[in-house]
């Protein structure tokens, strides 16, 4: 097979998967019985395009779960537009190195002008900017690690202390995860609903001095990932400017709700945070990996994040200055992942955004409606965002799971179960999470219908 033969295989394949509106739900099969049915593929030979495109499109891919399938309504799923997808292949082709403006400047000029759309939704003051990243993790990442650069920088006291943050239970789990890499405490208000200013400020006064002494950041979430909660942004922004703390708001799976009408009241305060993170790959249709970091003052995450070595100190002369998205995130050589976005955008328009994200509201509204009217079931609140917690009465735990299950191997939906803190237990039960916008009132019915 030569290489044009294969690029076109490739295209249609790639067309193919792209007008597919409900792709088949894949299920994963154990390592050894993939290894059994493709048998070695790394060779040093080589096995030919061919066949390992065959394998690819014949077994490999249906041992995975669409993430933009209509009923695929678990964990943070995603829909990104065709437009997008087809942007990301020209990405590759581009070969564009985003890392430095004198690299990928017609590429870096694409991904700002997204960038300056994202920024606009968040109401951040003029000089606020943002690059993107691989993801909400390591724009959590970059954020924290700039904010502790600013603490220390403004009193050379802390040099040595070892961090510390504040955070709700609602908050990511990647929070917890990046304050090990910056080697942080966490300090955990025992909430799973909104953090509230009256709860912040409870949790500061009964702090110890020592403790006090190391706190340096609150994370605030814009739609906690569980239950689509949005913290109480403004009281939070308050405190942190009294206590001259970091703010940094986690919108990674939320942000894209910034862009809708009918929710954009509740986020009410985000204008005031040092630091916001939004997951494009999540609620604004972009392939993967695509999440984004914005700063009130991008020049605190410059001091933080921009490397210095000889081999590098071309990108930083007079005759290449411009936005250099390397120095501003963890990431040197980088993806100009932001350009799917950009085209997508620049396609279809802002309105359309709006739109399909206005969809996915309603759409736990529908599903909200259908559980009250439905004996068998009861919803756990009220939904938040996009989300739904509910529960099926009578059902344990293990009849969550057995549920999931039998409807991923039927190739029906991908429902996953979760907890909800109430009181002083965690009790299980069922979510759903709405981003794509051709998900429907009825693909929710026959979901339902299976909790019998
Ligand atoms: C609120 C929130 N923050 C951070 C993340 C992590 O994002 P990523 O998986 O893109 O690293 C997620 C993922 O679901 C999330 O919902």
């Amino acid at each position: 097979m030569d290489v044009v033969e294969m690029t076109l295989d490739v295209m249609k394949y790639a067309i193919n998967r792209i007008t597919q509106t409900s792709p088949e739900l894949g299920h994963p099969k154990k390592e050894e019985e993939l290894r059994g049915l493709v048998g070695e593929t790394i060779t040093p030979d080589g096995i030919g395009g061919e066949k390992a495109f065959q394998l690819f499109r014949d077994v490999l891919v249906k041992a995975t779960v669409p993430i933009d399938h209509p009923r695929h309504l678990a964990f943070v799923p995603a829909s990104p537009t065709r437009a997008a997808v087809m942007f990301d292949l020209v990405t590759s082709a581009s070969s564009i190195h985003g890392a430095y403006w004198m690299e990928g400047a017609g590429g870096i000029y694409c991904e700002n002008e997204a960038m300056k759309w994202l920024v606009s939704l968040t109401g951040l003051p003029e000089g606020a900017f943002g690059v993107f990243t691989s993801g909400g993790t390591a724009a959590n990442l970059s954020a924290m690690v700039t904010a502790r650069e600013a603490w220390r920088s403004v009193c050379g006291e802390h040099n040595r202390d070892r961090g510390l943050i504040i955070t709700s239970i609602g908050a990511h789990s990647s929070i917890k995860a990046m304050a090990k890499v910056i080697d942080a405490d966490v300090y955990l208000v025992d909430s799973e609903d909104r953090l509230t200013q009256e709860g912040l400020r409870y949790t500061i006064d009964h702090l110890s001095d020592e403790q006090r002494n190391r706190l340096f950041a609150v994370v605030a979430t814009g739609g906690t990932t569980n239950a689509g909660i949005i913290d109480d942004l403004d009281g939070i922004a308050g405190i942190c400017k009294k206590e001259q703390l970091w703010f940094h708001v986690d919108a990674a799976y939320g942000g894209g709700a910034l862009a809708a009408d009918s929710v954009r009241h509740l986020f009410r305060g985000i204008e005031s945070a040092d630091s916001i993170t939004i997951d494009p790959h999540k609620w604004l249709f972009s392939p993967y990996d695509c999440g984004a970091v914005i700063y009130k003052k991008p020049e605190l995450a410059r001091k933080a994040h921009a490397q210095e070595g000889s081999y590098l100190d071309i990108f930083k002369d007079e005759g290449a200055q411009g936005f250099n998205p390397a120095d501003y995130q963890i990431q040197l050589t980088r993806r100009v992942r932001g350009l799917p976005l950009w085209f997508s955008l620049a396609m279809h328009g802002t309105k359309m955004y709006k739109e399909a994200v206005e969809r996915g509201i309603e759409l736990a509204k529908i599903a909200a409606n259908l559980i009250e009217e439905n004996p068998d079931l009861e919803l756990v609140r009220e939904p938040g965002l996009s989300c739904v917690l509910y529960r099926r009465k009578g059902w344990t735990p293990d009849d969550y799971t057995n549920w999931t299950y039998k409807n991923h191997k039927a190739g029906l939906a991908l429902v996953t179960p979760t907890k909800w803190k109430n009181g002083d237990t965690y009790e299980t039960v069922s979510r759903f999470c709405f981003i794509n916008p051709d998900t429907t009132e009825e693909d929710i019915k026959m979901i339902l219908d299976t909790m019998k």
